[in-house]
């Protein structure tokens, strides 16, 4: 029940994270990758950022998620424009990768965490060809002395929540050489936050009377108040490498 309440609030959002196709586009231009890529979008969810690669590339890219009704989303998605030929989709755990063939670029919007940051970039790396490029994006702090209030909030989220220079070391220390990064502006935020909201109302009205559903749609209203209030301090930074 928790399980299906969950996507069913996610699959109606046009994106699963914090991103826009402005910025994807920003760090793909930092990528010097071959005419013909080969992609690996992992953690694609309904895929924003998987058509925007393909809308801005001439690449094949494979998508993958661990849920296939977001994988059946994207693919009806993408059936709307001829991309749909550049990409393809795979059900397949993060942490259980099994593909044989190497990346020009690995993508990962928004999902590395699920893995951790550092274990992803190191076993990320294997299916990177050298030379190729990798492009995260990854909740960080941003500025210095947040509130205690915060640091609590984030110590339960994801407790291996570091700031940037921490996960610039760990870049470095997986072998590969940092090649940009930048904070996802606030727009990025505030836009899935709107969309999350008026779902999360929405819910909220359809699931009055079940206490497990409301749970999970409070859980999420408490993540759109945490960065009302702290926001300043931590943010997505995109992260884009180079094997
Ligand atoms: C925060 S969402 C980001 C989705 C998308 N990249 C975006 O930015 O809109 C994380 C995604 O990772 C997927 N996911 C969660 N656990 C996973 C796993 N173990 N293996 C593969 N994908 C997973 C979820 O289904 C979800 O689509």
């Amino acid at each position: 029940m928790m399980d299906e309440i969950f996507y069913e609030m996610f699959e109606q959002m046009p994106r699963q994270g914090p991103g826009k196709a402005e910025y994807t586009k920003r760090a793909l231009s930092c990528c010097d990758i071959p005419d013909y890529p080969q992609i690996l979008d992992i953690g694609c969810g309904t895929g924003a950022q998987t058509l925007s690669l393909a809308e801005n590339t001439n690449g094949l890219i494979t998508a993958v998620d661990n849920y296939g009704p977001f994988l059946r989303e994207l693919r009806k998605k993408a059936k709307r424009s001829v991309i749909h030929k550049k990409i393809q989709t795979l059900q397949s755990d993060m942490n259980r990768l099994s593909l044989k063939q190497k990346f020009d670029l690995i993508w990962c919007e928004g999902a590395i965490y699920i893995i951790g940051f550092n274990k992803g970039l190191r076993e990320f790396k294997k299916l990177l060809k050298p030379g190729g490029f990798m492009a995260v994006t990854e909740v960080a702090w941003i500025k210095a002395n947040p509130p205690r209030e915060a640091v609590v909030y984030w110590e339960k989220e994801y407790p291996a929540i570091t700031d940037t220079s921490g996960n610039i070391n760990f870049i470095r220390e997986a072998g590969y050489e940092l090649v940009h990064h930048f904070i996802m502006p606030q727009d990025a935020w505030d836009e899935f936050y709107a969309a999350l909201k008026d779902i999360a109302t929405q819910m909220q009205e359809k699931y009055k009377d079940n206490k497990e559903a409301q749970k999970i749609i409070d859980y999420a209203v408490k993540e759109i108040e945490a960065y009302k209030k702290f926001g300043a301090f931590y943010g997505y930074v995109f992260f884009v490498m180079k094997n």
